[in-house]
């Protein structure tokens, strides 16, 4: 089934034996919203994992497969894809939003830790990517990814080459080799209540097994994601951005990361205590680890 709908995708046996390929390492996939890069990344994992150990980069961060949305993760394919839910994320990078548009830095700085982790630990690595294509963040985002990750191979999706922006001065690079390949029929368009759905549930199952911790700015430093927002405490404070319902702090999507900056958890902000200088966050986090930094993010998160 899974290889039906791989060549559903690629039937060029030349492209199929150059991803064999144990040179091609790293796969970038390219593409408007709704046109099968999630599809096609299902299919290649599963046929390429037959002969190879597979990472799969998962940059979607709002219809996120691995890890919950806001964040760029990588996780192992095992042997054969058999579903999202058996792809455990083995790191995570927050970028606090669920739309690169405002998050650039965060965006590619995830994507070039995440991605180097996974190539680390695999022989080959799939990298899925946001519908974000639209000038200026999509060309400037994806272009920079294409620079950043040196992808050997990329694999677009267009219908109408609406990529060309994006694609075209890559041309006549030899490296990464350019696959401009054509949306299948079969691929069917989501809509914006089904994308919601699909990421309120990722959230719910995230924060199912959660609690309540306790954390003091006095104790551990905290940081805002965001490409031009909320640069301190002062600023929030002058922006009316710490109590306020709609831009306040209450509700937020946060990161919670360890003595090593590395994020370790989610969490989302139940309350804020100016005069104390207290947060109360609901996290799944363990107790074994110690919280140093809480990264803020943009979003508010109802769960
Ligand atoms: N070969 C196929 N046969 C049948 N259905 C398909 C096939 N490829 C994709 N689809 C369906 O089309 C829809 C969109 O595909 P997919 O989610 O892979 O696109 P995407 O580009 O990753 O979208 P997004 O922009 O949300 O990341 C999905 O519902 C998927 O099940
Ligand atoms: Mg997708």
């Amino acid at each position: 089934m899974r290889d039906n709908q791989f060549r559903s995708f690629i039937s060029d046996e030349r492209i199929i034996k150059e991803l064999i390929d144990p040179h091609t390492k790293l796969v970038l996939v390219l593409g408007a919203s709704d046109t099968g890069k999630t599809s096609l990344i299902e299919g290649m994992a599963d046929f390429l994992s037959a002969t190879s150990e597979v990472g799969i980069v998962d940059l979607d961060i709002g219809q996120s497969h691995i890890g919950p949305p806001t964040t760029v993760a990588w996780g192992k394919v095992g042997k054969g894809f058999s579903g999202w839910k058996n792809i455990t994320p083995e790191d995570f990078y927050f970028t606090g939003a669920v739309s690169p548009v405002g998050n650039l830095v965060s965006m590619l700085t995830g994507s070039i830790l995440v991605t180097s982790r996974a190539l680390s630990a695999c022989e080959k690595v799939i990298v899925d990517t946001t519908g974000l294509i639209q000038e200026p963040a999509g060309r400037v985002l994806k272009q920079h990814k294409i620079d950043l990750l040196r992808p050997d191979v990329v694999i677009s999706l267009e219908r109408e080459r609406e990529l060309s922006a994006i694609l075209d001065p890559f041309t006549w690079h030899k490296s990464p080799i350019l696959h401009r390949l054509p949306v299948p029929q079969k691929v069917v368009i989501k809509t914006p209540s089904e994308r919601s759905l699909f990421r309120s549930s990722m959230f719910t199952h995230y924060f199912q097994n959660d609690r309540l911790v306790k954390v003091s700015l006095k104790k551990i430093g905290f940081r805002f994601t965001g490409d031009f927002y909320g640069f301190t405490l002062e600023t929030a404070k002058f922006m009316n951005e710490l109590q306020d319902n709609s831009t306040g702090l209450i509700g937020r999507i946060v990161s919670l990361r360890d003595e090593r900056n590395t994020d370790r958890a989610l969490g989302i902000i139940q309350e804020f205590d100016e005069k104390e200088k207290k947060f109360l966050i609901r996290t799944p986090l363990g107790r074994e680890f110690e919280i140093s930094t809480v990264v803020i993010g943009s979003l508010k998160v109802e769960v």
